[in-house]
């Protein structure tokens, strides 16, 4: 097997629906074992695919920075060459802008951005140490264009977006590749009781579109849907007074 049809994986956010998606699809095309990194772990195992995937969860918080070499070393032993990594950790809130103290602030920069990034970084040595695989990282339309309603966890998506194509140059020609994905507004527990945005999509969609890139060898960034690229090439360059009126309070 290879990064392009994996057989193994460790999600980073375990229990993401969009995440959770994706292993679903990724059975079809051959996927064996999970690794589920997650902050609680469950009695029982996720039964994903209909038993075709073997789950098995391991306890990490993204914010223990300290152990996210240990969850390397833990998952190569659960299930030997880590062909996908995924990273799915994501923390919302649903006015992620002024309303925010700086405890809260401070909890989304690190949860979004700053332990993301640090265990990404294990990721990619590891990755490179092998001599191969895939980074799968969930970013977000919110951080090409930050908005006055949840500019804090748009930036936090920024950094992190930022930070994974930074790690596809840093990795080139080592047979590791990098997926930055883009979606837009997806129907997922992180959403649920938001309206949906314009060209909102489920996390099958998503699934799919990250399945299809990983199939065809692509590295760089997968917008959900497509249409969100040329879109936002506009709107990330519109005056801001224009911004302010189109994003509105959403
Ligand atoms: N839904 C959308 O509209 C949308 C759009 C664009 C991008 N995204 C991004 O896509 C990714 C997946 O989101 P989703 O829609 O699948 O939402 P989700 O189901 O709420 O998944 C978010 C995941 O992050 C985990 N998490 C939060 N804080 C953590 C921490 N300190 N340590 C470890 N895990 C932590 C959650 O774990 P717990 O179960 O422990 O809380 C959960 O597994 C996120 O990065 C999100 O920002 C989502």
């Amino acid at each position: 097997m290879s990064d392009a049809a994996p057989r193994t994986v460790l999600v980073l956010g375990g229990t993401s629906d969009i995440a959770r998606a994706l292993l679903e699809h990724l059975a079809d095309e051959g996927l064996e074992r999970a690794v589920l990194a997650s902050r609680t772990v469950p009695d029982a195992e996720p039964v994903l695919a209909g038993g075709r995937v073997r789950c098995t969860t391991v306890a990490w918080d993204a914010l223990d920075v300290a152990a996210h070499a240990a969850l390397f070393d833990r998952t190569a032993e659960l299930v030997g060459r880590i062909d996908l990594v995924v990273c799915a950790v994501g923390l919302l809130g649903h006015h992620a802008g002024l309303s925010m103290g700086p405890e809260q602030v401070d909890e989304m920069v690190r949860t979004n951005f700053g332990g993301p990034a640090a265990a990404l970084s294990v990721a990619a040595e590891r990755l490179v140490a092998q001599g191969g695989g895939a980074l799968v990282v969930l970013s977000s339309v919110a951080g090409v264009r930050p908005r006055r309603s949840n500019y804090v966890y748009g930036s936090t998506k920024s950094g992190l977006d930022a930070f994974a194509r930074g790690i596809a140059d840093a990795v080139h020609g080592t047979g590791v590749r990098v997926l930055v994905v883009r979606p837009g507004f997806v129907r997922s527990s992180m959403t649920e009781g938001l309206e949906p945005a314009p060209f909102a999509t489920d996390p099958a969609t998503v699934a799919a579109a990250v399945g299809r890139a990983l199939r065809r060898g692509r590295s760089g960034v997968v917008w959900v849907p497509p249409v969100l690229g040329p879109l936002f090439a506009v709107l990330a360059n519109v005056p801001a007074a224009m911004w302010r009126r189109i994003a509105g309070d959403r």
